[in-house]
């Protein structure tokens, strides 16, 4: 599929958020924030994350709330800037990351798909050519014509996950939004990613569902406090991350470092 024997490679990456914590609002703290805004806090979301996919697998992204995986997913679908680090990915990336964005709600579901071919960087060719397949892997032809906003939950999976695998993208991003189709559309959904790791994609999928995990993915990397704890192959992985579940208090969030 590609001349490299990644198709992801994340070096020392860190990703920095800065956030406000707002305290319970009050007059007087109204007019004292206009004159004196909070400082922000920093936020560690990633610190020092390494990683290397190779073409053929689909790698489980798993850990608690707050650790990281989104950031990561987003910082390798290009959504987010490294603070340091780097991110390389070899090929177009077919991203699937919440069930909202992405698509206008006013628009119908065919003028969203072509929307996001053309957002993707696709040529009308390309899109045209990939319109009959969107339809047939979203099994969506019914509704093609229906404003997105109109659409079910699933629905509007379907559509994300038609638009994401018809252009045969050698890297694909999921993040959960599968626990939103029913469970036929889940099983031909999975058959797909398996298809596309079978003809050499690399796919990363984060999910908080462990049965899923050991069924489809082939590696697990375990993200925690917004570093790798674990990374392997599915079972000694899972394993240590069940055993960890099981022992452990459970907070969500990232570390804070200071003030900016
Ligand atoms: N846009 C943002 N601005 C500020 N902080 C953010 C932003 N996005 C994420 N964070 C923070 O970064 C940390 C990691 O968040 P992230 O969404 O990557 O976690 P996650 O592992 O995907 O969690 P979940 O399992 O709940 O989806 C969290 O502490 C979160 O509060
Ligand atoms: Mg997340």
């Amino acid at each position: 599929m590609t001349d490299t024997d990644w198709l992801i490679r994340v070096e020392d990456l860190h990703k920095r958020f800065h956030v406000r914590r707002e305290k319970a609002p009050s007059i007087k703290r109204m007019i004292v924030r206009l004159l004196r805004p909070y400082p922000h806090e920093i936020l560690w979301a990633l610190r020092g994350v390494n990683l290397t996919i190779s073409p053929g697998h689909i790698v489980g992204l798993i850990g608690s709330n707050g650790s990281g995986k989104s950031t990561l997913l987003r910082v390798i679908g290009g959504v987010y800037v490294p603070t340091t680090g780097r991110v390389s990915v070899a090929g177009h990336v077919g991203v699937l990351f919440e069930l909202e964005s992405g698509f206008h709600g006013e628009l119908s579901g065919m003028d969203n798909i072509l929307l996001s071919g053309a957002l993707m960087g696709y040529g009308r060719k390309a899109i045209q050519e990939a319109l009959p397949r969107v339809l047939e892997i979203s099994g969506l032809a019914d509704f093609v014509n229906v404003p997105v906003k109109a659409y079910s939950s699933g629905m509007k999976f379907r559509l994300g996950f038609g638009i994401a695998m018809a252009f045969d993208p050698p890297i694909v991003l999921v993040d959960e939004v599968l626990a939103a189709a029913d469970e036929g559309f889940q099983r031909s959904a999975y058959r797909r990613l398996e298809q596309c790791r079978d003809n050499g994609a690399a796919v990363v999928i984060v999910s908080h569902e462990m049965e899923a995990v050991r069924k489809h993915c082939d590696r697990v990397v375990w993200l925690a406090d917004g570093q790798i704890r674990s990374e392997g192959p599915t079972e000694q992985v899972l394993d240590e991350y069940l055993r960890w579940v099981n022992h452990s208090p459970q907070k969500p969030g990232a570390r804070s470092s200071g003030h900016s």
